[in-house]
């Protein structure tokens, strides 16, 4: 096959790589798009392509998304999330996206809009609230919200009885990483701390799980509506399955998968979006005059408003600009294929980074400054579309973004209009690359209520 090299790392800058995969994740994948916009790394036999340009994304997960599968983090995902939406492939994904697909569509979405602003009008008053006798970790309260909302429109069951679920993630999140920087050499069964804590977090994930499955199959008829929730749709798709067991064990895998890609995405970008504001009060201020003006009287949020509070959507979307919460997608080729003028062979490992391509300086004028104006519509036709995929592209794209975006718009503009919510002094928050991009230390921050 012909076709061009990539640049690749001089050979002595090996070993400064691989310890950054280790400890400096994002700093490596800075370090690949300063080389050039195509990068391959060879680590032996293994091939690594970094592409880091609007079409060479599209290439790869829209135009010839059928040539790639998930990969590198994959094999470390599965044994959390087995074989769920995120994770499957082929017909078997086919499958379960066809399953849950009708549960996110947006009348579907539309009609959660009152159970999420009822959400948004309780994390206000538990912030003010808690907020009264000190800082507190916002980071915390909007995980909680989250897996609210996830409990009260997609599941239809309650999660905030279930307040272990975002910690026990956390756990096997890290483990998830550990086995990536270990390239999977330490077995699961080793006594060792992180290992144990990995297995009863896996535990308590998979009885929480039953407990959920369990309480809402009593409350299920047979025969699935088109009102029916996304757990609903899973349920029904199970009790088909020929094999009950292994219909169970396909369920389970596709809650868990849908309680993680639901709850910490969004957690992550409500988490940079109020962090950002509160570096930039000029820009909170107007946040806060649209919101005012939107959400008169003091009232909630509709799904009417949506639309209007157009500014604060800006906002999120530089917040997902800066800080994506799908920080990095990686794929593997089934075949050989041609991404731009580069020859990649089968099986070599490629990866669409979001975070270097929402900052390349040829795509974005000051790419590290936080401009919600960028957003503007008037300026969007001077980008090209797949400069921006926070929320993927092509068929793998997220099911959940039209939930993810009301929920993120929502509190943002409740939140700004009710409390002032600042940073401690010395506030040095930085991203954590783990599957999701967390907020090393979380975000200890002090409350005010404004009325
Ligand atoms: C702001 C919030 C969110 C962001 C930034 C986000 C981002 C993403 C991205 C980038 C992908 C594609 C991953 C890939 O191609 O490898 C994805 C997939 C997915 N997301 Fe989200 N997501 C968000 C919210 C949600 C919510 C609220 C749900 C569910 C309630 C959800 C469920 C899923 C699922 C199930 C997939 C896998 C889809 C498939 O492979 O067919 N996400 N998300």
């Amino acid at each position: 096959m012909s076709g061009r090299r990539p640049a690749s790392p001089p050979l002595r800058a090996l070993p400064g790589l691989l310890r950054k995969l280790a400890v400096d994740r994002l700093g490596m994948m800075r370090d690949a798009a300063a080389l050039d916009d195509a990068v391959l790394v060879s680590l032996g036999p293994k091939k690594l392509f970094v592409f880091n340009r609007p079409d060479y994304a599209k290439h790869v997960l829209a135009d010839n998304a059928a040539n790639y599968r998930k990969g590198i983090g994959l094999a470390e995902s599965r044994k959390m999330l087995g074989d769920g939406l995120l994770t499957s492939e082929g017909d078997l994904w086919r499958r379960q996206r066809s399953t849950v697909q009708p549960a996110f569509k947006p009348a579907r979405v539309t009609t959660h809009a009152q159970a999420v602003a009822q959400e948004t009008v309780k994390l206000r008053d538990l912030l003010a609230r808690r907020g009264a006798h000190g800082p507190l970790d916002v980071l915390q309260e909007v995980t909680g919200f989250t897996l609210g909302v996830l409990g009260r429109t997609v599941l239809d069951t309650g999660l905030h009885a279930h307040g272990g679920i975002a910690h026990a993630f956390e756990a096997v999140q890290d483990q998830a990483m550990f086995d990536m920087v270990t390239q999977n050499t330490v077995p699961t069964w080793a006594p060792l701390a992180t290992q144990r804590r990995f297995r009863r977090s896996r535990r308590e994930l998979r009885r929480t799980v039953d407990e959920l499955v369990a309480d809402r199959s009593a409350r299920l008829n047979d025969t699935p509506t088109a009102d029916d929730d996304a757990f609903a749709l899973m349920i029904a798709a199970a009790r088909r399955h020929t094999d009950p067991r292994a219909g169970y064990e396909q369920l389970r895998d596709e809650l868990v998968t849908l309680l993680l890609a639901g709850h910490e995405t969004t957690a992550s970008t409500l988490g940079w979006t109020l962090l950002l504001l509160a570096r930039h009060p000029h820009l909170r201020d107007l946040v806060r005059q649209e919101a005012r003006a939107v959400l008169d009287h003091g009232r909630a949020p509709d799904a009417g408003d949506l639309h209007k509070l157009t500014y604060t959507t800006q906002v999120v979307q530089e917040a997902m600009r800066l800080y994506p919460p799908v920080w990095i997608l990686p794929r593997v080729a089934l075949q050989p294929d041609e991404v731009g003028p580069y020859a990649v062979p089968s099986g070599a490992d490629v990866l669409i980074c979001p975070y270097t391509l929402h900052r390349h300086p040829a795509l974005w004028e000051r790419p590290e400054q936080f401009d919600p104006s960028r957003f503007d519509p008037a300026r969007l036709a001077d980008r090209p579309r797949y400069a921006y995929i926070p929320f993927g592209a092509g068929p793998r794209f997220c099911v959940g973004s039209g939930l993810g975006m009301m929920e993120a718009v929502f509190v943002t503009a409740l939140l700004t209009r009710d409390l002032d919510l600042d940073t401690l002094p010395g506030d040095d928050r930085t991203p954590e690359p783990m599957m999701s991009l967390r907020m090393r230390g979380g975000l200890p921050m002090t409350v005010r209520p404004l009325r």
